[in-house]
C-alpha cells in the first residue's frame, strides 16, 4: 500500500526521497510524488506510474530544497492520476498520508468554501490544516487540531511553507518510524525505507503525534501528553532489498526458502523438542481459532490440519475480514492465532482487537516483530523469514507453515498426544525439509517447461486432499496474482459437485497429490478429469507417479516427505509454476497490477 517518506536534511532532498521512495516500491503503488520547501516555499512534483516517471519529472522540472516528503499512492479515493497523486497541498501545507479518512465526506462539507483540486480524502487534511492556519494557529498546532478531527486510520506526514526544519508526522492505525541521523531526520512508513539513511528508529505509538526537526524529535501522545518512546537500532536493510542476482525479489524469495525455514526450525526446535516458546500453553486450550487475509489465510488452512490431527484440538479457520463483522463466539478458554506477514494487515488487526479479553490467550505470527498486530497480542511469535519484498508472498508462507508446525507439535505434546518420541519424528521430518526444498527447487527447469503451455490456458484449476487442499488454493492464488491466469483450488473430492463443468482439454488442471493414504481416491478423480479430454499435471512423488500410470498431461516428482509436512515442500513447485508462467507472460512479477504489499484498509 501507500509508502511515506519525510526528510530534513544537510543536501539536496529530492534524489534521497526518490530512492527512499524505491525502497518502498514494493508495497505496491500507482503513482508517486515528492514536496520539498525552499527559500520558504513549498512546490512540488508528481507523476502516475512507476517511479521513473516522477524521476523522469524531476529531471526536465527540478526540485530544490534539503527538507521534503514523498510518497507512494495506491489508489483508494479517486483514480490514480497526477491530481490524485500526494502530496496533497492547500496553500501552506503540503501533506502524505496512508490509510483513509473516514469523515472526509463531513470534512469536505465543512470546508466547501474552500477550492479542492482531488478527489482524495487525503487533501481535506491539508485544507483543514491550512484553514487551521488562517484562524492564526501556527503550522505545529494547526497539525494538532487538524488530528482531533480525523476519523480512520492513517500515517500522515505535513510540510510547511515558512518552515525549512519542521515535518509533523501522526500515527493511528497505520505505522509510521521516525528515523535519528546526525544533525538530519528521517521519517518513513517502514524502517526498510530509511534503511540506508540510518538504523536509529523510534517507532511511533498509536495516536502519537511527532514534530520532527534536525534536532531530534518531541513526540506526544493522543492526549498532547510529551511521550517517551524507545529508539532502537533496527539492523540494516540494505542488503536484504538486493535482488541478489536473480531477476525478480519473488525469485530471490522461493530460493531463499531453504535457508530462511533453517532459521525457523533452529529457533524453535532443539535436539528433538520444541522451545523457545514461552507464554504458551495449550494445555487448557478448548479451541484453537485461527484469523488471517490471503496466502496466511492459507497457512492456518494447512494448521489445521496439524492442530486437529497431531493435537486433537478443535480448530477454527477464518478469513479476517469476514470474522471482525461475523461476532461469533469466542471461546474463553480458547487460543487465538494471527498470522500476517506484515502485522499490519486491517482486517487482521481489526479481527484482534474483537477477540482481545475474550480469548485466554492471543498470538501473533507474524514476520515483523515491530508490527501493530505483534503489539496488541499477549505473545509474539516472529516467523523470522527476513524481509519480503515481491507481492506474492513465498518465503513468508513457508515459515509461517514451519512455526504453525512447531506450535501444533507443541500443542500435541502439552496436551499429551505425542510422546517424546513421535515429537523427535516429527521435528525431524522438519529438519529434513531444507534439503529436501533444495531438489524441489532443481526442479525449476522441468517447470519451466511445461509452463510455457500453461501460460496459454485461460483457466487452470488446482486439485489437492487433506492438508494439500488449502495448497491447492495458495497454488491457484499465487497464479492468479502474479499471471492473471483465471485460477481455483478445489478438494479433490468436490471436484464432481460442480467444477468438474469446467473440463475440457483447454482447462489443465494441477493435482498435488504425495502418496498418502488417500492417493488411490485422487487418481479416480485424475481419471474423471482425463475421461473428460482434461489436461492433468500430477506433482506427486516416485510411489505416486509409478501409481498414477501414464496418461497425464505431465508428471512432476517430487522428493519423497512424510505427507503430514508435505505441504512445505509441495508449496516450492506451486510458486514455481506462477512465477515461470508469469515469466511467460510477461507480467509484472514483483509488483503485479492492483496489488499492495501491506493491505492497511478495509
Ligand atoms: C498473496 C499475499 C496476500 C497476503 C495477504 C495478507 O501472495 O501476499 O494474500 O498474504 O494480503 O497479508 P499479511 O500476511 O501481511 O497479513
Amino acid at each position: 500500500m501507500c509508502g511515506i517518506v519525510g526528510v530534513l536534511g544537510n543536501h539536496e532532498v529530492a534524489p534521497t526521497l526518490v530512492e527512499a521512495l524505491k525502497r518502498l516500491e514494493y508495497r505496491g503503488y500507482d503513482s508517486a510524488g515528492i514536496a520539498t520547501v525552499q527559500d520558504g516555499k513549498l512546490d512540488r512534483r508528481r507523476a502516475v506510474g512507476k517511479l521513473v516517471n516522477l524521476s523522469d519529472a524531476l529531471v526536465h522540472d527540478p526540485l530544490p530544497g534539503k527538507s521534503g516528503i514523498g510518497h507512494t499512492r495506491w489508489a483508494t479515493h479517486g483514480q490514480p492520476t497526477v491530481s490524485n497523486a500526494h502530496p496533497h497541498t492547500a496553500g501552506r501545507v503540503a501533506v502524505v498520508h496512508n490509510g483513509i479518512i473516514e469523515n472526509y465526506r463531513e470534512l469536505r462539507d465543512r470546508l466547501r468554501h474552500r477550492e479542492f483540486t482531488s478527489q482524495t480524502d487525503t487533501e481535506t487534511v491539508a485544507q483543514l490544516c491550512e484553514e487551521f492556519m488562517d484562524q492564526g494557529l501556527s503550522p505545529r498546532d494547526a497539525a494538532a487540531e487538524t488530528l482531533n478531527h480525523l476519523e480512520g486510520a492513517y500515517a500522515l506526514a505535513f510540510l510547511f511553507d515558512g518552515e525549512e526544519d519542521l515535518i509533523v508526522a501522526a500515527r493511528k492505525g497505520s505505522p509510521l518510524a521516525i528515523g535519528h541521523g546526525e544533525g538530519e531526520m528521517f521519517v518513513g512508513s517502514d524502517a526498510i525505507a530509511l534503511g540506508p539513511l540510518t538504523d536509529r528508529i523510534t517507532y511511533l505509538e498509536e495516536g502519537d503525534y511527532a514534530f520532527v526537526t534536525r534536532q531530534g524529535v518531541e513526540i506526544r501522545d493522543a492526549e498532547g501528553r510529551l511521550a517517551n518512546r524507545e529508539t532502537r537500532s533496527i539492523p540494516m536493510q540494505a542488503a536484504s532489498l538486493d535482488k541478489g542476482g536473480h531477476k525478480h525479489f519473488m525469485a530471490k524469495e522461493i530460493f531463499e526458502q531453504p535457508v530462511v525455514l533453517s532459521d525457523c526450525l533452529s529457533q524453535y526446535s532443539d535436539d528433538g523438542q520444541v522451545t523457545l516458546l514461552e507464554g504458551l500453553d495449550f494445555t487448557e486450550t478448548d479451541r484453537v481459532s485461527m484469523v488471517a487475509c490471503g496466502t496466511a489465510h492459507y497457512a492456518c488452512a494447512v494448521a489445521k490440519y496439524w492442530f486437529e490431527q497431531l493435537a486433537g484440538l478443535p480448530c477454527d479457520v477464518d478469513i479476517a475480514s469476514e470474522f471482525r463483522y461475523r461476532e461469533g463466539p469466542v471461546s474463553p478458554a480458547s487460543t487465538a492465532i494471527f498470522v500476517s506477514q506484515s502485522g499490519e494487515t486491517a482486517d487482521t488487526l481489526a479481527a484482534l482487537r474483537y477477540v482481545q479479553e475474550k480469548a485466554a490467550n492471543v498470538v501473533a505470527v507474524v514476520n515483523v516483530p515491530e508490527s501493530s498486530i505483534a503489539r496488541e497480542s499477549d505473545v509474539i511469535v516472529p516467523i523470522l523469514a527476513g524481509v519480503e519484498v515481491g507481492v506474492a508472498s513465498t518465503k513468508a508462507f513457508m515459515n509461517q507453515l514451519g512455526t504453525l508446525a512447531h506450535l501444533a507439535i507443541m500443542a500435541a505434546r502439552q496436551r499429551g498426544r505425542i510422546d517424546a518420541e513421535r515429537e523427535r519424528e516429527l521435528l525431524n521430518v522438519l529438519r529434513g525439509l531444507p534439503g529436501l526444498i533444495n531438489l524441489a527447487l532443481a526442479q525449476e527447469e522441468a517447470i519451466m517447461r511445461r509452463t510455457a503451455k500453461l501460460a496459454e490456458a485461460r483457466s487452470v484449476l488446482f486439485l489437492g486432499r487433506g492438508a494439500m487442499f488449502p495448497l491447492a488454493m495458495e497454488g491457484a492464488l499465487k497464479l492468479k496474482e502474479i499471471s492473471y491466469i483465471h485460477a481455483e483450488g478445489y478438494a479433490s473430492g468436490e471436484l464432481k459437485h460442480g467444477p468438474i463443468a469446467l473440463i475440457d482439454k483447454s482447462v489443465p488442471v494441477i493435482v498435488m497429490a504425495p502418496k498418502d493414504a488417500l492417493f488411490d481416491k485422487t487418481i479416480s478423480n485424475m481419471q474423471e478429469v482425463m475421461a473428460r479430454d482434461g489436461k492433468v499435471w500430477l506433482i506427486t512423488d516416485a510411489d505416486g507417479a509409478a501409481e498414477a500410470g501414464d496418461g497425464t498431461w505431465d508428471t512432476l516428482v517430487m522428493p519423497r516427505i512424510d505427507p503430514v509436512f508435505a505441504p512445505l515442500l509441495y508449496a516450492v513447485p506451486a510458486q514455481l509454476i506462477a512465477y515461470h508462467t508469469a515469466l511467460h507472460k510477461g507480467t509484472d512479477v514483483d509488483q503485479p497490477r492492483n496489488l499492495a504489499k501491506s493491505v492497511t484498509v478495509e
